[in-house]
């Protein structure tokens, strides 16, 4: 049941879409409406834009928008619910729960619930009888029991039905248990515990819930990880370990390490803010999670060859999310977690110097590169120069860049204007690039959307045309809407979404009541929402005005008949006799 239209007036009056959107894009007005850098796809000109005056967002570089309920659904990952809770919660609105029925939310509840519980069980294990090799690991690893309780960690038995016969007498079925991933189908068709013999890290996001468990066992057996597999409360690309605990420090810093031993290692030594992007490369994802954080990001990943190629590959990533970087490099090819015990009483101290010397992501590209190039030799200095250009070619910042040019230039003995000349030819080679791709996937993405969306369009540009035209007028000018329904009902339209858009509009308009797309966000999906924000935000400029209303009404009824001749021809006979009963019927409802 949809949520009552009073409570959805005042979510929307509580919920500006400017304020909202700007706590995660930096937004610049731009006439009535407002532009920014697109969070849901890269890039570097802005083509993400607000439209305050109907409460909607559209990227015309990708194609998603919506309202503000699409909007939060999108940036943080919510369901339709969700999302409502989300804001209401910031608006200091109730959500009238009872009428709603949404078996999405419900399923993840009960996933959480599922977690939760599984969590306490394997903590209780771990401080148990069953537990003693698990605890005198995590001991033996140099973790005090005060840190095992802050993380919560455990293990998970040797038995193989030990958690699913615990779960299964809390009520919770065998099919909850799969979907949760804590168990998963045995040939026999049971649920079988998915973890044993191993000591557990679970993984809590920001409101406290925990959404999924990495389990390393004891020895040296591969593999050494197990984990959750993605889940309705888990998505692996943008977990971030710890973060529960290291949002709270007020640094302004995050130090981004590998391992779950890492991050745990970290904090008992006092570095709260460290996190752990767990074994997968950063994500967009995480890197924008991470920055509405933080200013600074330290990465602190592996010294090993997979760290550094991993370094590599999240300094660009960290950067675009609007991010400080510094890379620190833990010497003698250790992890952080090596490196803090290696040093016993010191190591938190030392590993504090090594947090302060280490420089920015620049400094530590061109030292990289640097080292792999003799500068004594011509070919060599010319080789840096070349590599570390394309380093410099990526800044944005003009002060930094010229900063580093005159640094290189001065080290390799050569102009400094060669250097900046350099920067450029690659900068320009580059925006090329950029362009032709950044073109290429808006084309993708819009045209796929569209033809998911409104699969009749393409063979009724003429029709749909006008039709979209009848909706955006529609939802400027409600009062329009006795109107419209006397002169064009929804069943004359031709193209099937535009007529359910079209229909529930007129459905949603009574008196007194601005519509803005969070009328529809209920009834659509997010993408039958982006359709719609384009559909909107293609005729913000120019609005229709009587005479452009009358047109459309004329084409879509012309359209329609042209369409309804074809259908006749085309039809069987047992397809006419179903046509004409339905015309019967439907004239008998208006009657
Ligand atoms: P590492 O191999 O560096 O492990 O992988 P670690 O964190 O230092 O663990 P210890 O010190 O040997 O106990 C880094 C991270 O990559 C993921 C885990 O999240 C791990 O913490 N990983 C690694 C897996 O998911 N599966 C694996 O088999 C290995
Ligand atoms: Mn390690």
């Amino acid at each position: 049941m949809p949520l009552p239209d009073s409570f959805l007036d005042e979510l929307k009056a509580r919920s500006d879409i400017t304020e909202i959107v700007s706590g995660y894009v930096s937004l610049k007005r731009r006439g009535k409406n407002m532009v920014g850098l697109c969070p849901f796809h890269n890039e570097k000109t802005p083509s993400f834009n607000i439209y305050p005056e109907n409460g909607s967002f559209y990227c015309f570089g990708c194609g998603t928008g919506g309202d503000v309920i699409t909007f939060i659904r999108r940036i943080e990952n919510l369901d339709y619910m969700e999302a409502v809770r989300f804001l209401a919660q910031r608006a200091g609105l109730n959500v009238p729960e009872d009428q709603v029925d949404d078996g999405m939310a419900r399923l993840r509840s009960r996933i959480l619930e599922i977690n939760r519980e599984t969590a306490r069980f394997y903590h209780r294990i771990l401080m148990g009888e069953e537990g003693k090799a698990g605890l005198s690991y995590l001991m033996g690893r140099g973790l005090s029991l005060r840190t095992i309780r802050h993380f919560g960690l455990g293990f998970s038995p040797a038995g193989r039905f030990q958690l699913c016969d615990h779960l299964r007498g809390m009520g919770y079925s065998d099919e909850e248990l799969i979907t949760a991933n804590v168990a998963f189908k045995s040939r026999s068709g049971r649920a079988m515990d998915r973890f044993n013999n191993r000591v557990m890290y679970p993984i809590i996001d920001l409101r406290g819930n925990v959404i999924a468990f990495g389990g390393r066992i004891l020895t040296d057996e591969k593999p050494k990880y197990i984990n959750t597999n993605d889940t309705p409360v888990y998505h692996k690309s943008n977990g971030l370990f710890a973060m529960n605990f290291a949002k709270n420090t007020d640094s302004g810093q995050l130090i981004l390490a590998e391992g779950y031993m890492d991050v745990i290692s970290l904090h008992q030594a006092g570095f709260t803010q460290a996190i752990a992007s767990l074994g997968t490369s950063l994500t967009t994802e995480q890197a924008r999670l991470i920055s509405r954080y933080a200013k600074e990001v330290v990465i602190c990943y592996d010294s090993d060859s997979a760290g550094q190629k991993a370094t590599a590959r999240a300094i660009p990533i960290l950067r675009e999310a609007g991010l400080l970087v510094r890379v620190m490099s833990v010497p003698d090819g250790k992890d952080p977690d090596e490196f803090i015990r290696s040093h016993g009483e010191e190591g938190r101290l030392r590993f504090q110097k090594l947090l302060d010397a280490c420089g920015n992501d620049v400094e530590y590209q061109l030292q990289k590169l640097k080292s792999q190039q003799n500068i004594q030799t011509e070919s060599g200095r010319v080789q840096y120069l070349n590599a570390a250009a394309e380093v410099l070619a990526g800044i944005q910042n003009p002060i930094e860049r010229d900063v580093y040019a005159g640094r290189l230039a001065e080290e390799a003995g050569v102009e400094r204007s060669s250097v900046l000349l350099l920067i450029r030819q690659l900068d320009r080679k580059r925006e090329k690039i950029r362009r032709k791709q950044e073109l290429r996937t808006a084309q993708q993405e819009i045209g796929a959307v569209k033809d998911r969306v409104n699969p009749e369009k393409k063979d009724h540009l003429r029709a749909a045309a006008a039709e979209e035209g009848l909706i955006a007028h529609l939802f400027s000018h409600p009062d329009d809407a006795e109107n419209l329904r006397a002169k064009i009902p929804p069943e004359k339209f031709c193209t099937a979404f535009n007529r359910r858009v079209y229909g529930l509009l007129l459905e949603k308009i009574g008196k007194d009541r601005v519509l803005t797309l969070s009328d529809l966000s209920h009834d659509l999906t997010v993408e039958e929402i982006s359709s719609v924000a384009r559909i909107l935000a293609r005729r913000n400029d120019t609005p229709a005005i009587r005479q452009d209303v009358e047109e459309y009404i004329r084409v879509i009824l012309q359209e329609g008949e042209k369409m309804g001749r074809e259908d006749i021809q085309k039809a069987s006979d047992e397809e006419l006799v179903l046509q004409l009963q339905r015309i019967r019927e439907q004239k008998n409802r208006r009657n």
